[in-house]
């Protein structure tokens, strides 16, 4: 294949397969270079397809094809052919037959970890999105449902371990050999892409799980030996994921036991293969000192993204990879969902949309735009992206706000009735929300199409005489690549109106019924809603709960925000109120920076982040939240055009400097006061506490570098668990003091042996916010500990520099980018994959300033033209550039 024309793939010309695959029998044998795979296929002609009648074109990449048999008769050299690509069958009979394929494949080969693959020294598979091909010859698309029998055979010194999907039936030693086999049987159909298997030296632990029926699950995790010690919280979030889908959505488990293997070489970050987990291992292992608060809620995250797919991915699939929202996106709510009832609903909520805001809020404004669901695509690993995920999870959260939480879970229940078993579209979900409710969603039914963020403008007025306050709400949806005419969108905005003494007021449309918990459904570009017996002005509470992924402007005026940053009855608007508030003061620093006029002292903005602080209510975690200014890219979202970053980022360093001078004593003060003594907890009250702490600490350093450093040495030295080792050393390495470089290397000195932490030792030093820093990363890139082969190292140095670095990696200079290109192109030969994902970080270079501009443009091109370049690089540079 020519793969600098790669080809388009459309969802309009959707055909179903031309045959059933009902049942696939594997015999594995594991080799590091030749492991030998021999398929037993019962196909049949599919009676939905006029092409049943046809050949049988099978998808096969880098397989060394050895026997082929229908029925089990060999096949003549004529009856088939192959290409790097496919192998076909020029005419397979016309009722069911079998056919039998042996092929050779090689682990050790294998860089791109899709398929199977060694990780360090353990067999493993990745078969999402198209990796099953790489196994064997197959129908690999997701609406081939089959049986799978799985035996593998290995050196018992090389793989005592051996695991595949379902449950255990058979193994056993092979007499007179060192070898051994085990035969693993998954009762449920599925597509090809949830099939795993893994072997090799591996320890486990273990624990059960009483299901609401009364069934007793075994689990298991799989790790490296000697980590058993590490796999407690995982353990804990298993259980804990199980027992919420029971009891959110009366999902059980349906298998006799439930697998997680932790790797240390993955190319994302967990799998939900049917019964046998594979995780990147960052998602698993953690000790107290050895894992961070974050990393503690990250890992009950996706062990609950990963488990909650049982259901909606695995029991219910996709029927093609354009609807892969279908599975991402219900269930990244789901896990969304779960942390929220697990922990403070406001805290998840703030951080989910800082999320949105940090990375989908980009790409939907860039050239890499596309709609939740896609209607083309060259590589579809190229769309495992926020817009799918983080916007998919939202486009589900506005249908259960439309619907209401009872009829919401009606609606699920519904699909899960309709559907289990079978390959389903975002037609059929969405039809079942409309069912089970009664309302019409074809509006809504845009979210899935359109691309855009939407813009959300609000005009407001209040009349004394008549005692009604009117709220104008206009909606602008941009133009993206391929979509230039927008249609208006169906968005629920909740809304609050707080009165003068703080409290919210009843709401009393005239006219129109107000859907329930305040929502207000905007469906035309432009809608006037007037509320009567609104005796005094009230300050309105926009998109509360953010209850709509878009961006607001208001008529807001500082006092307002001021005032809803107090008393907002809807935490999350709490929260954003002092975010615009920041947000504005961050664009008038840099205003004045440019025109070197002297920066007003943020008095109220500090007063109103000192009440904050001393608010006995608010839980630790959401005052740090407050104390965190508006991020660098979220100021770049706002302007839009002409971005300097460099700018962005000294008119943020400068107001963090003034409020932290402002609030310097009570600043001291929490730090002080709030140091826990005691073992650690990863719970999110102490997690709350820390997260405070380093926040008071971050802004003590902006006030004054020198004291700044000392304080977040004594942090670092002082600290006790990984979470305070990490939060001192995130302060340290945004200063130019010698104490960065001392607690660098005594954090590395004292964990050099552990991959994780010498993954975030080098992610922090991709932080420095220099425009030098592009020099500061080529010189790691050759330090004895990078490795091009981990994808996780790789992400901690150069994804890091890409995505959290703004000032390095736009380094007006360009070295950022060329940096960046030379890194995209040497991958592009080992994992595309990772590669392509790399070249996605130049998503915004489109809204930068001219110089930038050109630079990242020369850089985007000097990747396209290199010869023989991955589809997955390919498409994202030729979109960027486009
Ligand atoms: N399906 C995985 C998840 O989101 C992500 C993934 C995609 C992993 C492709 C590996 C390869 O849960
Ligand atoms: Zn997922």
């Amino acid at each position: 294949m020519n793969k600098n024309s790669p080809k388009t793939i459309h969802l309009k010309d959707y055909t179903p397969p031309s045959h059933v695959i009902d049942r696939v029998g594997l015999d594995v044998t594991f080799h590091a270079e030749e492991t030998a795979v021999s398929a037993h296929l019962a196909v049949r002609p599919n009676p939905d397809s006029p092409a049943s009648e046809g050949p049988l074109e099978l998808d096969g990449e880098s397989l060394r094809l050895v026997r082929i048999a229908v029925d089990g008769k060999e096949l003549a050299k004529g009856d088939y052919s192959t290409t790097d690509q496919k192998l076909t069958i020029h005419h397979p009979p016309a009722r069911p037959f079998t056919l039998d394929i042996s092929t050779l494949c090689s682990p050790k080969a294998n860089t791109e970890l899709s398929g199977l693959y060694l990780s360090n020294g353990i067999y493993c598979t990745q078969c999402e999105a198209e990796g099953f091909r790489r196994i064997t010859y197959f129908l690999d698309r997701p609406d081939v449902l089959a049986r799978f029998r799985v035996r593998i055979e290995a050196e018992k010194s090389e793989a005592p371990v051996l695991l595949a999907n379902g449950n255990l039936i058979d193994s056993g030693d092979i007499a007179g050999t060192g070898r051994h086999f085990a035969v693993w049987e998954d009762p449920f159909p599925k597509p090809c892409y949830l099939f795993a298997m893994v072997g090799g030296n591996l320890a486990f632990v273990e624990d059960s799980f009483t299901t609401m029926s009364g069934r007793k699950i075994a689990l298991r995790i799989y790790v490296e030996p000697g980590k058993e010690d590490r796999c407690g919280w995982a353990m804990e979030s298993i259980k804990k994921s199980m027992a919420w889908d029971e009891q959110a959505f009366g999902r059980e488990y349906d298998l006799d036991i439930f697998m997680i293997v932790a790797v240390s070489m993955f190319n994302m970050g967990a799998m939900e293969n049917k019964g046998l987990n594979v995780f990147n291992d960052k998602y698993v292992l953690a000790l107290p000192d050895s894992a961070t608060d974050t990393d503690y809620s990250n890992i009950e995250a996706i062990i609950a993204h990963e488990y909650f797919h049982n259901w909606t991915g695995n029991r219910i699939t996709c029927r093609d990879w354009f609807q892969l929202c279908l599975k991402e996106g219900l269930t990244v709510f789901r896990d969304q969902e779960f942390s929220s009832d697990v922990r403070s609903r406001a805290v998840k909520r703030i951080q989910d949309v800082r999320t949105l805001r940090a990375q989908q809020f980009p790409e939907d404004a860039g050239p890499l735009a596309h709609p939740v669901r896609p209607s083309s695509y060259i590589e579809i690993n190229n769309f495992y992206t926020a817009t799918v995920y983080e916007k998919g999870a939202e486009v589900v959260r506005m249908m259960k706000t439309l619907l209401g939480e009872s009829v919401f879970r009606k609606a699920m229940d519904l699909y899960f009735t309709r559907y289990d078993g079978q390959a389903a579209t975002i037609e059929d979900f969405v039809q079942c929300m409309s069912d089970a409710s009664g309302r019409n969603l074809s509006q809504f039914f845009r979210w899935y199409e359109q691309a855009g963020t939407p813009e959300l403008s609000v005009k407001s007025q209040w009349d004394k005489r008549s005692k009604t306050y009117v709220l104008k709400l206009t909606q602008r949806v941009p133009t993206t690549p391929g979509q230039p005419d927008k249609q208006p969108q169906h968005i629920p905005v909740a809304v609050g109106l707080v009165g003068p003494n703080g409290h919210d007021m009843a709401l009393e449309l005239d006219g129109e019924e107000l859907l329930h918990e305040s929502i207000l459904e905007l469906k035309a570009k432009s809608q006037t809603f007037r509320f009567k017996n609104i005796g005094s002005r009230p300050v309105p509470s926009i998109n509360r709960g953010f209850s709509a992924p878009v961006k607001v402007t208001s008529d807001l005026t500082q006092k307002d925000l001021l005032f809803l940053m107090a008393h907002d009855s809807d935490p999350f608007n709490r929260w954003e109120a002092g975010q615009i508030i920041g947000k504005r003061l961050i664009l008038d620093t840099m205003t004045k920076i440019k025109a070197r006029r002297p920066v007003a002292e943020p008095k109220a903005y500090a007063a109103a982040l000192s009440e904050t602080l001393a608010d006995r209510q608010a839980d630790a975690q959401f005052k740090a939240l407050m104390l965190n200014l508006p991020t660098e890219q979220d100021v770049a979202s706002d302007i839009a055009r002409n971005v300097d970053p460099q700018l962005i980022h000294n008119g943020r360093e400068r107001l963090k400097q003034r409020i932290g001078r402002l609030m310097h004593s009570r600043l001291m003060q929490r730090w002080n006061a709030t140091k826990i003594t005691g073992p650690y907890s990863p719970d999110p009250a102490s997690a709350g506490k820390r997260a405070l702490r380093h926040a008071s600490l971050a802004l003590l350093a902006a006030a004054d570098a020198k004291e700044g450093a000392r304080l977040a040495m004594r942090h670092f030295r002082d600290a006790r668990n990984m979470s305070d080792e990490i939060g001192a050393l995130g302060v340290l390495i945004q200063l130019e003091e010698p104490e960065r470089d001392e607690a660098l290397q005594q954090y590395l000195d004292r964990h050099e042996d552990d991959h994780l932490l010498v993954d975030k030792w080098f992610a922090l030093q991709a932080q420095m916010p220099t425009p030098e820093a592009a020099e500061r990363v080529r010189s790691l890139m050759k330090h004895p500990r990078f490795n091009w082969q981990s994808p996780n190292r790789i992400r901690s140095l150069i994804g890091t520099f890409a995505t959290f670095n703004s000032v390095g990696f736009n380094a007006p200079d360009g070295a950022g980018y060329r940096l960046l290109a030379d890194v995209v192109l040497r991958l592009d030969k080992s994992n595309p994959q990772v590669a392509a994902r790399l070249a996605a970080s130049f998503r915004s270079y489109k809204a930068l300033e001219g110089k930038r501009r050109r630079h990242a443009a020369n850089a985007l091109k000097s990747i396209l033209e290199a010869p023989g370049l991955s589809r997955d690089t390919y498409e994202i540079v030729s979109r960027s550039l486009q």
